[in-house]
């Protein structure tokens, strides 16, 4: 057909991953299908915490090369009790975003139709809360450098050493400068912690101000210390758009954000590579949730809200109208009180959404 081939790698993981990356699929296929111009192929990846207990390894040592074959990565998640979790991150998550160029990490946060968020302000006036959280995704905190002395005696050392580069600061800066442009309100609220931590964070500072000049009357924007930004996330949700943060303070934000929202089972994470030479990646911000895994309840608005933004960013601005009538599409399911799931206060199954959304997408798509 003359249909556009999407090549997609599916690294569904462990838990609850290995159902929503499964729904996911569903409900793109049902999108292609529907709309006729582009279509799917997956190659499934089985690397997760499960297969690591049993063989000793995450990925292939040729990993780079077999998904760098792919136009993108559908992520689940990772993680299993019995692995601790500093592995499945360091062995697979980081090492694919930090190879695979994946400096920016998006999370877009609002309260969809039929989640009732945490805040009486917010339940009066659900549009207060419309952010997209930029996180600097290769460096800072979790860079990775630093090492333990003495560890098994009583005067143990260690050092975990941020870096930041000044290319780090300013590509970060500029992604979000231009994503701040491309959205309404045209709002940016940089946040870092440079009163206390007076090198890296005085850098970072530095370089968004200098970036900033040439956004003057085009970008508003104002700069925040991370402590007092949880206040006015809560207080003030309605005062801010878009959010430009350290791998480690968007980290935290961004779950603070969807807590606000009303639901962990919603939220999407994109890690890009803007620079378009690397498949981009993504996932849901949730994790393997081990205490519902294998009962077939899992949300899975997470991940097809990621799978969203996937289509978005495969389709280079052709398809942002089809990536928002699948948005329109998923919420008219979570406005259902009998399609949603029961961290939403239904009790529909995670098939039993997939295929409502399904329907919703063959009738707004
Ligand atoms: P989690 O996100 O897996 O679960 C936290 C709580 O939220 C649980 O009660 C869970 O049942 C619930 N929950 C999460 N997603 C849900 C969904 N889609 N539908 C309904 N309920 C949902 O976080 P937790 O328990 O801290 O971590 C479990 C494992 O997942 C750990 O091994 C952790 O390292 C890993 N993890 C992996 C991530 C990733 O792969 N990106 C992200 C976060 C955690
Ligand atoms: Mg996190």
């Amino acid at each position: 057909s003359s249909a556009t081939l999407f090549k997609i790698a599916a690294i569904p993981g462990d838990g609850i991953g290995v159902d929503i990356t499964e729904a996911a699929k569903q409900v793109l296929d049902k999108l292609a299908e529907v709309n006729g111009t582009f279509r799917f192929e997956y190659t499934t990846f089985d690397w997760s915490s499960k297969a690591y207990k049993a063989r000793g390894w995450y990925m292939q040592d040729d990993w780079e090369a077999q998904l760098k074959t792919h136009d993108a990565i559908y992520f689940g998640a990772v993680g299993w009790p019995d692995v601790p979790d500093h592995i499945s991150l360091w062995q697979m998550i980081l090492p694919i975003r930090q190879v695979m160029n994946q400096y920016v990490n998006v999370r877009p946060t609002r309260i969809l139709r039929g989640t009732t968020p945490p805040l009486a302000q917010l339940q009066k006036t659900p549009q207060d809360l419309d952010w997209i959280i930029i996180r600097e995704n290769s460096e800072g905190e979790y860079a990775g450098q630093g090492g333990t002395t003495h560890g098994h005696t009583a005067n143990a050392i260690a050092t975990e050493v941020a870096i930041f580069t000044r290319v780090g600061i300013e590509r970060i800066t500029r992604f979000a400068f231009e994503t701040a442009k491309s959205r309404p309100r045209k709002k940016l609220t940089m946040v870092t912690k440079s009163n206390a931590q007076r090198h890296g964070m005085v850098l970072w500072d530095k370089v968004f101000f200098e970036v900033a000049k040439e956004y003057d009357g085009v970008v508003e924007y104002d700069k925040m210390l991370v402590d007092a930004m949880t206040v006015r996330m809560v207080d003030h949700p309605e005062s801010m758009d878009c959010i430009v943060a350290t791998n480690l303070h968007a980290d935290i934000l961004s779950d603070l954000a969807a807590a606000l929202a009303g639901s962990i089972g919603i939220a999407p994470s994109s890690n890009l590579d803007p620079t378009r030479s690397c498949p981009s990646m993504f996932e849901p911000i949730h994790g393997s949730a081990p205490d519902i895994a294998g009962k077939g309840i899992a949300n899975p608005v997470g991940a097809f809200w990621s799978a969203a933004e996937m289509v978005r960013w495969l389709g280079k601005g052709e398809l942002d109208a089809v990536a928002d009538q699948f948005m329109e599409a998923i919420e008219n399911v979570t406005g259902k009180p009998d399609t949603r799931t029961r961290d939403m206060g239904g009790s529909a199954n995670t098939m039993q959404v997939t295929e409502a959304v399904c329907r919703e997408i063959e009738n707004v798509c």
